[in-house]
């Protein structure tokens, strides 16, 4: 069948009154009552007449053009970008896993929820929280199911006047939207010069109309909050709770524990800390935990054990309910869940201590060439500042991104977050080789050393070279043009 055929049947099949002559066992008018007449075509869509091996090369060819972790070193920082082990692919392609369909009942699918029971209480473990919710589908979507979570307590409680967030001006953008959104005012909190928290500001901005204190720690700009524990009591003090932003997770996992240095509740990301495809949005997995006076609020259904079987509890009176359909993205945790099976508890603190370590080696390794503001070590990520070169030499931190990408690197983060200025955030994370990271480290020295009007409309080898984001993002263009 050629394609103006395939779609002339589709032509015929959508015409109302019409027959279809070429569907044998179809014998009624097609369609007739479904579609409005005005939204029915005159004449078949002009579609490309392609033989299979054009298309499959079309298609094969667009898709070397991707960059991937599998293919490319992806510093991204923040967005954790590590290799996702191909066996955790294989397991979840398993029939017994993949196969399985959110509406079967729970005693026709009691493997996958004895995994994600197990997962609940390896999250809760690693936390140092009573409970978790596996729902939220990516780590924004978990700050904004904590926050209803904690706008629930507070209701049942009656103290109506906490209605702020306070966040710290380093956070992820997704911290003060969420709040936003879940009905909270934000109030900004400052950063010191070293870039962790300001004491003296978060102290003049708590009161009693605080609800909550979201701190991301480690934090935006790799680095731990050494005040942590006064940080924690001052909220405490108030009467407020303490979120931890656990984007960070795989800095501190099996080192300390969220819940132990004073978080009421927090989100991972599955897909970072534990590992999972992501990029461009998703998909993730972002649940959350919680301590067990806020348990009662957590959404619905949670898995529960009940003598030697599993099933979904819904039957809980405080629940905020359901933020996703089914049960989150079990594709997503399920793998999550093999990375932790597999590394086990020294495994894990083993991930975190190479992941801290090679951070810092990159960044002993570039120090002296870009201005790294925030000190000489970090946690999983640092921050450099391209202000210096761009004063002296007009390279910014877009120019060394951009030239990056010629020399087959995935760019780092770049202008976030917000308090660094000519911000390039580099994560390597943990499963990068030495040999990996020297190469980066001499590539991005060379580039340092480059012609500023030169970098200017690098990149010279991809297939677009300097397109207007902003004009991209307001009008794409997403519809094959002849
Ligand atoms: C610090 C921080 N918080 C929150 C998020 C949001 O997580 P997600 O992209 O899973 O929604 C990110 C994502 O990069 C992050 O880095």
């Amino acid at each position: 069948m050629t394609n103006n055929q395939s779609t002339d049947l589709l032509f015929e099949i959508s015409q109302p009154g019409r027959r279809c002559h070429r569907l044998p066992a179809c014998d009624v008018p097609v369609r007739q009552s479904l579609l409005p007449t005005d939204a029915v075509a005159d004449a078949p869509p002009p579609l490309p007449e392609l033989g299979e091996i054009d298309l499959i090369r079309h298609f094969v060819n667009l898709s070397k053009r991707n960059m991937s972790i599998d293919t490319n070193f992806y510093p991204l920082g923040s967005c954790t970008m590590k290799y996702n082990p191909k066996r955790h692919e294989r397991l979840a392609a398993l029939p017994g896993m993949a196969n399985l369909h959110p509406l079967q009942s729970d005693d026709s699918c009691q493997g996958m929820l004895e995994m994600l029971w197990s997962m609940q209480n390896i999250l809760a473990e690693i936390a140092g929280l009573d409970a978790v919710a596996l729902q939220p589908a990516a780590g924004a979507h978990g700050e904004l199911t904590a926050l209803l979570v904690a706008e629930a307590f507070y209701r049942d409680r009656k103290e109506k006047q906490r209605t702020r967030v306070l966040i710290p001006d380093s956070a992820h953008g997704t911290n003060p939207a969420s709040a936003a959104i879940a009905g909270f005012d934000t109030v900004s909190i400052k950063s010191t010069a070293k870039g962790l928290v300001d004491l003296a500001d978060l102290t003049s901005k708590l009161d009693e109309r605080t609800a909550v204190f979201m701190i991301t720690n480690p934090n935006t700009i790799g680095l731990f909050e050494s005040q942590i524990g006064a940080i924690t009591k001052l909220i405490h003090d108030a009467g407020a709770l303490v979120y931890l932003d656990g984007a960070n997770m795989n800095a501190i996992v099996g080192v300390t524990r969220p819940g132990d240095f004073g978080a009421d509740m927090m989100h991972y990301n599955v897909h970072k800390t534990f590992t999972g495809p992501h990029g461009a949005g998703g998909p993730g997995s972002g649940p959350i935990a919680v301590r067990g006076d806020l348990a009662p609020y957590l959404p619905t259904p949670l898995v529960v054990k009940d003598g030697t079987t599993f099933k979904l509890e819904y039957n809980r009176p405080k629940t905020i309910g359901r933020v996703r359909s089914f049960f989150g993205n079990v594709g997503i945790l399920l793998r999550g869940y093999c990375y932790i099976r597999t590394l086990g508890p020294v495994g894990l603190r083993e991930m975190t201590e190479n992941a801290v370590l090679n951070a810092n080696y990159l960044l002993a390794l570039v120090q002296h060439a870009l201005d790294v503001p925030n000190g000489n070590r970090c946690m999983h990520e640092f921050v450099a500042s391209a202000s210096k070169l761009k004063r002296t030499k007009h390279i910014s931190a877009m120019e060394i991104a951009k030239r990056l990408l010629d020399f087959g690197y995935h760019a780092p983060t770049v202008y976030f977050p917000l308090v660094v200025p000519e911000a390039l955030m580099i994560e390597p994370t943990e499963t990068e080789s030495k040999e990996t990271l020297d190469a980066f480290a001499a590539t991005l020295l060379k580039i340092i050393e480059e012609d500023g009007n030169f970098l200017h409309n690098a990149p010279y080898t991809t297939p677009i070279s300097r397109p207007n984001d902003a004009k991209a993002f307001k009008e794409p263009i997403l519809r094959w043009k002849a």
